[in-house]
């Protein structure tokens, strides 16, 4: 069962919870509002673990008080903030996340908390509601699908979990706009697991097609349009780059396209997602070494995150048409496979000579940006696992950027404000096209060593033509090596919330996604 999010108007020091969550900032001595009032109820056992400096506030930092029948909860935990000047929604996501695993670690089935900083941390109170669930559902996700101890990854033996979250508000007058942040934020998050599951399950069941009955079953949950185009279709349409890298499979390829029309008098209002979906990468012909090739059934997290943020705008319903196009197909070394030296023709025309048969999302993507731009889509983001060097390059910290827009490029990053999911541009210099002239083709499809991120963007590029266009290589942030906060171990499901949060924005809607849902 998925956890509940709850919010109710009442006093913290007079609610019955297997735990209640308060929270410090650091370096606070006297702690007041909520956490104060427990404080007191308790006979100042916060205060004096502060004294005695065990309780420092810092972010990360929790604190088990058993209340031994002085107020209704049975337990409570201190939460610290971190620095008050650098707290934010991030915060209160870290710390709802690593709370939710505490607790679970504890055998506890349910929590009550306060709406962290909603107030002295002065953040809006949905804001902060929102932050709560997207951190409580996203920290406790676990894939335990085959699994027949019920244990995800982090194997804490409480294959059951937590059934529900309490937001606890004292003034009866926040609780509505309290309710709205935490829907918008369980909307997130489901859509965030889903990408989760997609990436997370192996790609012998995760195949096109699974991917293109996932999409069907979110069109049909949430009204969306679905389209899902065939080998023989695509071959109509002249994608041979896209059909190049699926010839060495016996798999089906899908290039899977969602439509969201939340302005359809208006069709120049418009975004279109781009995303990899390699349900499983072998390199092909140029096949990868065996080391952690396992991780290549991660390869279509882009295509991933696209269908989930589809589901997210579906629910949400901005002013805006969004049009979400998957990529899905297997890259093998079959008897059909392409092989280095070939050329191919992808849908504008344009030939790609392929150096390097490893180099294929590059390719699927091609072909999927060209049918974008065919459809009337103007402004496009592609997601995607796109390239090693970008692991190298910027680690797991942040998503690369680069594209021909700075506009949408800002409005991604400030999209990734509010979501807490980061980017950082890099430079889309001329110089970089010439490490992909090619001899015989327009282009190759490797450039080498050099830039390996940038170059493979090089030739994205030429496939937007005149479109407003942003590339977003997730090969570092669409999977994490431990649990933190909102995050655990295998797939993150980023950048899910910030698409969403970007065709929120883009549709004009100013704020956060809370303002949307009342509509
Ligand atoms: N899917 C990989 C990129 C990747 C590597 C994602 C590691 C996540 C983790 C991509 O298809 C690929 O193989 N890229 C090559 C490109 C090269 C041949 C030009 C790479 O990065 O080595
Ligand atoms: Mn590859
Ligand atoms: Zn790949």
């Amino acid at each position: 069962m998925p956890t509940a999010v709850n919010v109710v108007a009442g006093d913290v020091t007079n609610f019955a919870t297997p735990a209640l969550v308060v929270n410090l900032f650091e370096g606070v001595t006297h702690p007041g509002g909520a956490t104060g009032a427990v404080d007191r109820a308790l006979d100042g056992a916060i205060s004096a673990l502060i004294a005695d400096g065990e309780i420092k506030g810092k972010l990360g930092e929790l604190t088990l008080v058993h209340t031994l029948g002085r107020v209704l909860a049975k337990r409570v935990v201190v939460a610290g903030l971190g620095k008050a000047d650098a707290f934010d929604t991030g915060s209160v996501r870290r710390v709802s996340g690593d709370v939710a695993r505490f607790l679970r670690r504890k055998g506890v089935m349910g929590f009550a908390t306060i709406a962290h900083g909603a107030g002295i941390g002065g953040l809006d109170a949905g804001e902060s509601a929102q932050a709560i669930a997207e951190g409580t559902l996203l920290g406790l996700y676990k894939f335990d699908t085959y699994r027949s101890d019920g244990n995800g990854s982090d194997n804490d033996g409480n294959g059951g979990g937590i059934e529900a979250v309490t937001i606890v508000e004292r003034d009866a007058g926040s609780v509505s706009t309290l309710a709205a942040g935490a829907s918008v934020g369980v909307t997130l998050a489901e859509s965030t697991m889903l990408a989760r599951d997609l990436v997370n399950h192996p790609a012998n069941v995760m195949t096109p097609t699974r991917m293109a009955d996932t999409a069907r079953e979110v069109a049909e949950a949430v009204g969306l349009d679905l389209d899902v185009m065939d080998r023989d279709r695509m071959a109509e349409h002249g994608m041979g780059a896209f059909l190049g890298v699926a010839q060495g499979s016996e798999e089906p390829p899908k290039l899977i396209v969602l439509t969201y029309r939340g302005d359809p008098d208006n069709p120049g209002n418009n975004l279109g997602l781009v995303g990899k979906g390699i349900t499983f990468d072998t390199g092909g012909i140029s096949l990868k070494p065996a080391a952690n090739m396992e991780a290549m059934k991660g390869d279509m997290a882009g295509g991933a995150s696209v269908i989930a943020a589809m589901r997210a705008i579906g629910r949400l319903k901005p002013k805006i048409n969004v049009t979400g196009l998957i990529a899905a197909t297997e890259n093998m070394p079959g008897g059909r496979a392409q092989r280095p030296g070939d050329v191919v023709t992808a849908m504008n025309g344009k030939t790609i000579e392929v150096i390097n048969t490893d180099a294929e999302g590059r390719l699927v993507l091609a072909d999927t940006m060209c049918y974008a731009r065919s459809l009337g889509i103007t402004r496009l983001v592609d997601v995607a696992t796109l390239t090693g060097a970008m692991v190298v390059t910027l680690g797991k910290a942040c998503t690369g950027m680069m594209g021909n827009s700075s506009e949408l490029a800002k409005a991604i990053s400030k999209a990734g404000d509010s979501s807490g999911e980061r980017f950082w541009e890099l430079p889309m210099l001329e110089d970089y096209r010439e490490l992909i002239r090619s001899d015989v083709a327009d282009m190759k499809n490797s450039g080498g060593r050099q830039a390996g991120s940038i170059t493979a963007a090089m030739l994205l590029r030429e496939f937007a033509e005149d479109a407003d266009w942003v590339h977003l290589d997730i090969a570092g942030t669409s999977t994490a090596t431990s649990a933190r906060g909102h995050l655990v171990k295998g797939a993150t499901g980023v950048p899910t919330r910030t698409l969403a949060q970007l065709a929120v924005n883009l549709a004009g809607l100013n704020g956060g996604l809370t303002c949307c849902q009342a509509h």
